[in-house]
């Protein structure tokens, strides 16, 4: 049964590659890059233009992730995974007491630290708009702020990449700590598909897609499709 769309899987994979670009261009350097570009020209962009242009890709997956979390398929949506402390107490308890329980989609505490990132992904983008580095180069706004408040947004973007590393390391922990435990979340996120969903779960997800219309047929898994704005799976809900 197909969990994830393509555009979420897409958002995830080119997240992960921009973010470690923008790692070994912000922390090491070194990325300069000269294009050969038709007519003999030739395009030169430094390693901070690379950490620039990065950031702003990161920009452009951020304000999509926020418009398909709220019009996007079933378990790409805020609704359908945001849930309440009961949820994530719930699987707390699971995982304290030795479960690994499934969910489709995102479970509770999965959930939260995707939040998390993606808030903490927004402030960097936000802070390196208006950084500046040691030698020549500003981030685009850095010049409608005082170099003082340049500098404070510049740490502050030094400070918020170190928690967001330490939130990125525990999202991969907790994906291998699954996979240790026999729930492969991986292989979902590439393919699109997981195959363990009781049936009755996996009838709930409806694709979103340009050509699903109320009332028509979405492209779904070949199942009923429908509108994809009429989906009623309770949030985090959790599969035994
Ligand atoms: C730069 C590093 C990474 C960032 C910022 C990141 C961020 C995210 C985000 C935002 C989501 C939510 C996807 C969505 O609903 O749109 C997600 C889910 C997921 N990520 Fe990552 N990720 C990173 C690295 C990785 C790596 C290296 C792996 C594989 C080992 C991985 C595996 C997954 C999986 C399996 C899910 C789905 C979890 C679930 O089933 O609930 N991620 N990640
Ligand atoms: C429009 C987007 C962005 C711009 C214009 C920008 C700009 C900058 C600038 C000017 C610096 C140099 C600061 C210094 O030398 O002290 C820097 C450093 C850095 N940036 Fe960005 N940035 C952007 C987005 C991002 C994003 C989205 C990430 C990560 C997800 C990121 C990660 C880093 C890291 C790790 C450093 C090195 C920090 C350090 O000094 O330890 N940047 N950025």
């Amino acid at each position: 049964m197909r969990v994830w769309d393509l555009p979420t899987r897409l958002f995830h994979w080119t997240l992960v590659a921009l973010v470690a670009l923008l790692w070994v261009s912000g922390e090491f350097g070194g990325l300069d890059l000269t294009l050969s570009l038709p007519g003999k020209r030739v395009l030169y962009l430094s390693n901070m233009d690379v950490h620039a242009l990065a950031g702003q890709g990161v920009f452009v997956l951020l304000v999509f992730r926020l418009l398909w979390g709220l019009w996007g398929s079933t378990t790409a949506r805020f609704a359908h995974f945001v849930s309440g402390p009961r949820a994530v107490w719930a699987e707390l308890r699971a995982l304290l007491a030795g479960r690994v329980p499934d969910a489709v989609g995102h479970n509770p505490l999965g959930a939260l630290s995707i939040l998390a990132m993606l808030a903490l992904l927004a402030v960097q983008v936000g802070t390196g708009l208006f950084a500046r580095d040691d030698f020549f180069f500003e981030g685009p706004l850095a010049h409608r702020v005082t170099e003082e408040t340049s500098e404070r947004l510049t740490g502050l973007h030094h400070e918020n990449f170190e928690i967001l590393q330490a939130l990125i390391l525990l999202h991969v922990g907790a994906v291998l700590y699954y996979w240790a435990r026999g729930r492969n979340l991986v292989v979902p996120m590439i393919t699109g598909r997981k195959v363990d969903l009781p049936p009755q779960a996996a009838a709930q997800i409806r694709l979103a897609s340009p050509l699903a219309r109320p009332g028509h047929p979405g492209p779904g898994d070949g199942r009923a499709g429908g509108d994809p704005h009429s989906v009623s799976f309770p949030a985090g809900a959790l599969c035994p």
